[in-house]
């Protein structure tokens, strides 16, 4: 496949000129996700689980179509095991608030990353400060990477759950969640994989990781915004209680009680983000159909180059692991001296875009000594040409710059 013919499928592309190199943030949508929600609206447009007539029940088998998808998206065992949620973060304070709340207690230990994004380490905060449960953290070595030793360190008999991001969305570094699972369950711990950098960019598979939880979000992998994904193993999401109340989610209720709707629905309070999910569907038909050989050859490709690139600027600092092996797809830096907000507005002067702060990551900045760093994340409509305009952007932001760094000196 041609990098000029995945271009194409990008409206945004043919309407401005942009370099966009900010799809960890969000990615970009293809016209056909576009066309499905526009065509839910325009033709299909029903609640779901409600109506008797054909409208509604074709919209319904289309929302139960994109969990099917997602099941074999990710290699889930049963449908029911995916809830649809708002997004990655929704999905993570349903964890939190159900299985944490429902099964922490005084002294037992949750364990997270240091590299975790905030969505993923302000709800265990709550859950340890309701429950009295301890947060602890895994951190880094300063080959940047979480090491088998800490692993084996801070995974405790007092380890109730481990939560890791996949893939970190400053560093790029990829966890070896599998391992961290093995160890996990070796403890009787259960663990929760946030999978939001990972599946937009190379095969995720639950059974394989033996993940008791995964989340992610359906706009950083080209579907809609509004829709995120919980997978859970069902007899686990069997236990725990609904975290929000309302239609959809019962199956009786009287004046002073309610009974509850069985898996998938129990999580599924309210009317969902239909067109979303079913624009979900066909950002997972699409990736199928590029596949992930060529995902993860462009990302490679790419960030090599960038990498190489970069390289070359001694005024530039990098925050990069020392194993590329284990790393995609996202490269933090900063010009030496400069803040990542004025080289992030110089860039976009330059029609370049590109992130820059904390990355929703304050205690993985801090713990590496740094205050913020610029951000550029690469995907499948990249091309060599995005990294060569960054590089330029970055040396006219340089030539700026560097008079004021000389006289502060
Ligand atoms: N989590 C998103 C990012 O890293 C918003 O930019």
């Amino acid at each position: 496949m041609m990098i000029e013919e995945i271009k194409k499928d990008f409206p945004i592309f043919s309407k401005s000129d942009i370099c966009y190199l900010d799809s960890s943030a969000t990615s970009q949508k293809p016209k056909v996700v576009m066309d499905a929600e526009y065509s839910f609206y325009e033709s299909e447009n029903s609640n779901i689980h409600r109506g008797a007539y054909s409208l509604s029940i074709s919209a319904t088998e289309k929302y139960d179509l994109s969990r099917r998808k997602v099941k074999e998206f990710i290699n889930a065992k049963h449908e029911e095991e995916i809830i649809f949620t708002k997004n990655a973060s929704e999905s993570i304070n349903l964890v939190a608030y159900s299985y944490g709340l429902q099964n922490l207690k005084e002294d037992d230990e949750i364990l997270i990353s240091i590299m975790e994004h905030h969505s993923d380490l302000v709800p265990w905060q709550k859950v340890a400060s309701i429950t009295k449960a301890k947060l602890k953290y895994m951190y880094i070595n300063e080959d940047l990477e979480i090491s088998k030793e800490e692993i084996n360190e801070k995974i405790t008999d007092k380890t109730k759950l481990v939560c890791i991001t996949h893939v970190s969305n400053v560093l790029g570094v990829i966890n070896d969640v599998k391992y961290v699972a093995e160890i996990a369950h070796k403890k009787g711990a259960k663990v929760l994989v946030d999978a939001s950098q990972s599946v937009p960019h190379f095969k995720v598979d639950v059974l394989d990781i033996d993940a008791d939880f995964l989340v992610f979000s359906s706009h950083k992998m080209m579907g809609p915004l509004g829709v995120g994904v919980l997978y859970g193993k069902r007899e686990i999401l069997n236990e725990m209680e609904p975290f929000l109340m309302g239609g959809d989610m019962i199956e009786y209720v009287y004046e002073d009680k309610t009974t509850y709707a069985a898996l998938p629905n129990k999580f599924e309070a309210g009317t969902p983000n239909i067109a979303g999910v079913i624009g979900l569907g066909t950002a997972i038909d699409y990736i199928n159909k590029v596949g992930y050989e060529y995902i993860e050859k462009i990302d490679r490709e790419l960030t090599s180059y960038a990498i190489e690139k970069l390289k070359k600027l001694d005024y530039i600092t990098l925050y990069l692991p020392k194993d590329l092996s284990k790393h995609t797809s996202v490269i933090s830096f900063n010009i030496k001296g400069v803040h990542p907000h004025d080289t992030a507005s110089i860039l976009d002067s330059k029609g370049v875009c590109v992130r820059s702060g904390n990355h929703c990551a304050q205690p993985l900045l801090r713990f590496m000594k740094v205050d913020s760093t610029v951000r550029a994340s690469f995907y499948l409509y990249n091309t060599k040409e995005d990294v060569d305009k960054l590089i330029e952007a970055l040396e006219y932001a340089y030539s700026m710059f560097k008079k004021y760094l000389k006289n502060s000196k």
